[in-house]
Protein backbone atom coordinates (compact mmCIF):
# COMPACT_ATOMS: atom_id res chain seq x y z
CA UNK A 1 0.00 0.00 0.00
CA UNK A 2 1.55 3.37 -0.72
CA UNK A 3 0.21 6.00 1.11
CA UNK A 4 0.44 9.56 0.23
CA UNK A 5 0.35 12.40 2.89
CA UNK A 6 -1.02 15.33 2.03
CA UNK A 7 -2.33 18.71 3.96
CA UNK A 8 -5.82 17.84 6.03
CA UNK A 9 -7.26 20.55 3.93
CA UNK A 10 -6.83 18.75 0.69
CA UNK A 11 -9.20 16.01 2.26
CA UNK A 12 -13.53 16.10 1.51
CA UNK A 13 -14.21 17.35 5.17
CA UNK A 14 -17.25 15.08 5.16
CA UNK A 15 -14.58 12.07 4.65
CA UNK A 16 -12.61 13.19 7.63
CA UNK A 17 -15.84 13.59 9.63
CA UNK A 18 -16.78 9.14 8.59
CA UNK A 19 -13.34 8.40 9.32
CA UNK A 20 -13.28 9.88 12.58
CA UNK A 21 -16.54 8.21 13.61
CA UNK A 22 -15.33 4.81 12.29
CA UNK A 23 -12.23 5.00 14.63
CA UNK A 24 -13.34 6.58 17.29
CA UNK A 25 -17.45 6.33 17.21
CA UNK A 26 -20.46 8.72 16.18
CA UNK A 27 -20.48 9.35 20.30
CA UNK A 28 -16.68 10.99 20.38
CA UNK A 29 -17.86 14.55 20.40
CA UNK A 30 -18.35 14.20 23.89
CA UNK A 31 -14.82 13.62 24.65
CA UNK A 32 -12.41 15.48 27.00
CA UNK A 33 -10.01 16.51 24.15
CA UNK A 34 -12.91 17.92 22.63
CA UNK A 35 -13.40 20.44 25.09
CA UNK A 36 -9.63 21.24 25.33
CA UNK A 37 -9.56 23.00 22.04
CA UNK A 38 -13.31 24.07 22.07
CA UNK A 39 -14.17 26.67 19.67
CA UNK A 40 -10.49 26.71 18.36
CA UNK A 41 -9.89 26.37 14.27
CA UNK A 42 -7.37 23.95 14.02
CA UNK A 43 -3.85 24.61 13.25
CA UNK A 44 -3.34 23.83 9.38
CA UNK A 45 0.73 24.02 8.92
CA UNK A 46 -0.02 20.96 11.36
CA UNK A 47 -2.62 18.91 10.23
CA UNK A 48 -2.19 16.18 7.38
CA UNK A 49 -4.11 13.50 5.99
CA UNK A 50 -3.30 10.15 4.41
CA UNK A 51 -4.32 8.86 0.90
CA UNK A 52 -4.16 5.77 -0.44
CA UNK A 53 -4.95 5.58 -4.24
CA UNK A 54 -6.89 8.85 -3.22
CA UNK A 55 -8.94 7.50 -0.44
CA UNK A 56 -8.50 8.96 2.74
CA UNK A 57 -7.18 6.05 5.41
CA UNK A 58 -5.82 8.46 7.99
CA UNK A 59 -5.70 11.64 9.57
CA UNK A 60 -4.25 13.91 12.29
CA UNK A 61 -5.19 17.42 13.72
CA UNK A 62 -3.78 20.05 15.77
CA UNK A 63 -5.39 22.49 17.58
CA UNK A 64 -3.78 26.38 20.00
CA UNK A 65 -4.68 25.49 23.27
CA UNK A 66 -3.16 26.98 26.37
CA UNK A 67 -1.79 25.92 29.66
CA UNK A 68 -1.99 29.31 31.83
CA UNK A 69 -0.42 31.57 29.52
CA UNK A 70 1.86 29.21 27.75
CA UNK A 71 0.86 28.52 23.97
CA UNK A 72 0.53 24.59 23.48
CA UNK A 73 -0.52 22.26 20.41
CA UNK A 74 -3.31 19.80 21.19
CA UNK A 75 -2.34 16.87 19.17
CA UNK A 76 -5.47 14.47 18.08
CA UNK A 77 -7.61 13.05 17.10
CA UNK A 78 -5.26 10.68 15.19
CA UNK A 79 -7.30 8.05 13.19
CA UNK A 80 -6.70 5.54 10.98
CA UNK A 81 -9.90 3.48 9.19
CA UNK A 82 -10.53 0.29 10.61
CA UNK A 83 -9.08 -2.05 7.64
CA UNK A 84 -6.05 -0.05 7.40
CA UNK A 85 -4.38 0.07 10.98
CA UNK A 86 -0.90 -1.31 11.97
CA UNK A 87 0.23 -0.50 8.82
CA UNK A 88 2.57 1.90 9.34
CA UNK A 89 -0.27 4.90 8.52
CA UNK A 90 -0.36 6.20 11.85
CA UNK A 91 3.76 6.31 12.59
CA UNK A 92 3.46 8.31 9.17
CA UNK A 93 1.11 10.95 10.32
CA UNK A 94 2.74 11.22 13.74
CA UNK A 95 5.93 11.30 11.69
CA UNK A 96 5.20 14.30 9.63
CA UNK A 97 3.52 16.25 12.60
CA UNK A 98 6.88 16.01 14.71
CA UNK A 99 9.36 16.74 11.60
CA UNK A 100 7.39 20.20 11.08
CA UNK A 101 7.11 20.98 14.71
CA UNK A 102 10.08 18.93 16.57
CA UNK A 103 10.57 21.85 19.05
CA UNK A 104 6.97 22.71 20.18
CA UNK A 105 5.06 21.83 22.98
CA UNK A 106 2.36 19.50 22.91
CA UNK A 107 -0.04 17.59 24.24
CA UNK A 108 -2.53 15.05 23.62
CA UNK A 109 -4.96 11.98 25.37
CA UNK A 110 -3.86 8.42 24.23
CA UNK A 111 -2.50 5.59 24.71
CA UNK A 112 1.29 5.99 26.35
CA UNK A 113 2.17 2.46 24.75
CA UNK A 114 1.96 4.28 21.22
CA UNK A 115 2.84 8.02 21.60
CA UNK A 116 5.39 6.78 24.17
CA UNK A 117 7.04 4.21 22.69
CA UNK A 118 7.54 5.71 19.08
CA UNK A 119 6.96 9.64 19.76
CA UNK A 120 8.21 10.42 23.24
CA UNK A 121 5.05 11.32 24.56
CA UNK A 122 5.05 10.73 28.55
CA UNK A 123 2.76 12.11 31.17
CA UNK A 124 5.22 12.67 33.58
CA UNK A 125 4.98 16.46 33.04
CA UNK A 126 0.78 16.59 33.39
CA UNK A 127 0.40 15.25 36.77
CA UNK A 128 -0.52 18.89 38.08
CA UNK A 129 -2.47 19.75 34.79
CA UNK A 130 -6.73 19.88 35.18
CA UNK A 131 -8.42 19.44 32.26
CA UNK A 132 -12.32 20.48 31.22
CA UNK A 133 -13.25 16.85 31.91
CA UNK A 134 -12.68 13.40 32.87
CA UNK A 135 -9.59 12.08 31.82
CA UNK A 136 -7.63 8.72 32.85
CA UNK A 137 -4.12 10.32 34.12
CA UNK A 138 -1.88 8.08 32.52
CA UNK A 139 -3.34 8.61 29.08
CA UNK A 140 -2.77 13.00 29.62
CA UNK A 141 0.62 12.91 27.71
CA UNK A 142 2.85 15.65 26.79
CA UNK A 143 6.03 16.16 24.83
CA UNK A 144 8.52 19.33 24.87
CA UNK A 145 7.02 20.21 28.40
CA UNK A 146 10.04 21.38 29.73
CA UNK A 147 8.93 25.07 29.53
CA UNK A 148 5.38 24.23 30.70
CA UNK A 149 4.11 25.13 34.02
CA UNK A 150 3.56 22.34 36.15
CA UNK A 151 0.37 23.41 36.74
CA UNK A 152 -3.06 24.78 35.32
CA UNK A 153 -5.78 24.38 33.10
CA UNK A 154 -5.57 23.29 29.57
CA UNK A 155 -8.37 24.52 27.44
CA UNK A 156 -8.86 26.88 24.13
CA UNK A 157 -6.08 29.35 23.79
CA UNK A 158 -8.16 32.16 23.90
CA UNK A 159 -5.56 34.94 23.62
CA UNK A 160 -4.45 34.39 20.55
CA UNK A 161 -7.42 33.75 18.50
CA UNK A 162 -6.93 34.90 15.18
CA UNK A 163 -3.86 35.03 15.03
CA UNK A 164 -3.41 30.63 14.85
CA UNK A 165 -2.92 30.33 11.13
CA UNK A 166 -1.82 34.13 10.47
C1 LIG B 1 -4.04 4.27 17.25
C2 LIG B 1 -3.84 4.43 15.74
C3 LIG B 1 -3.79 5.90 15.38
C4 LIG B 1 -2.48 3.77 15.35
O1 LIG B 1 -2.25 3.88 13.97
P1 LIG B 1 -1.89 2.59 13.10
O2 LIG B 1 -1.63 3.04 11.71
O3 LIG B 1 -2.99 1.58 13.30
O4 LIG B 1 -0.58 2.02 13.82
P2 LIG B 1 0.91 1.93 13.22
O5 LIG B 1 0.89 0.98 12.09
O6 LIG B 1 1.44 3.29 13.00
O7 LIG B 1 1.71 1.35 14.46
C5 LIG B 1 1.76 0.00 14.61
C6 LIG B 1 2.42 -0.40 15.90
O8 LIG B 1 1.82 0.32 16.99
C7 LIG B 1 1.16 -0.60 17.84
N1 LIG B 1 -0.10 0.01 18.23
C8 LIG B 1 -1.07 0.49 17.44
N2 LIG B 1 -2.08 1.00 18.18
C9 LIG B 1 -1.71 0.86 19.47
C10 LIG B 1 -2.31 1.21 20.71
N3 LIG B 1 -3.51 1.84 20.78
N4 LIG B 1 -1.64 0.89 21.85
C11 LIG B 1 -0.45 0.28 21.81
N5 LIG B 1 0.17 -0.07 20.65
C12 LIG B 1 -0.45 0.22 19.51
C13 LIG B 1 0.96 -1.84 17.01
O9 LIG B 1 0.88 -2.98 17.82
C14 LIG B 1 2.18 -1.85 16.16
O10 LIG B 1 3.30 -2.34 16.87
P3 LIG B 1 4.27 -3.43 16.18
O11 LIG B 1 4.87 -2.72 14.99
O12 LIG B 1 5.24 -3.75 17.26
O13 LIG B 1 3.35 -4.53 15.80
C15 LIG B 1 -4.96 3.73 14.93
O14 LIG B 1 -4.89 2.35 15.16
C16 LIG B 1 -6.36 4.20 15.22
O15 LIG B 1 -6.85 5.14 14.60
N6 LIG B 1 -7.07 3.50 16.11
C17 LIG B 1 -8.46 3.86 16.42
C18 LIG B 1 -8.52 4.96 17.37
C19 LIG B 1 -7.92 4.57 18.69
O16 LIG B 1 -8.21 3.55 19.25
N7 LIG B 1 -7.07 5.42 19.23
C20 LIG B 1 -6.49 5.16 20.51
C21 LIG B 1 -5.38 6.09 20.76
S1 LIG B 1 -5.96 7.76 20.90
Amino acid sequence: MTIRLAPLSDADPQAVENLLDAAFGIDRHSRTAYRIREGMPVIDALSFAAFAEDVLVGSIQSWPVALGDAAVVLVGPVAVAPDRQRAGVGRKLMERLIETAPEAPMAMIGDPEYYGRFFGFTAEATGGWAVPGPVERRRLLARNAEGLPRTGTLGPRTFALGEVNA
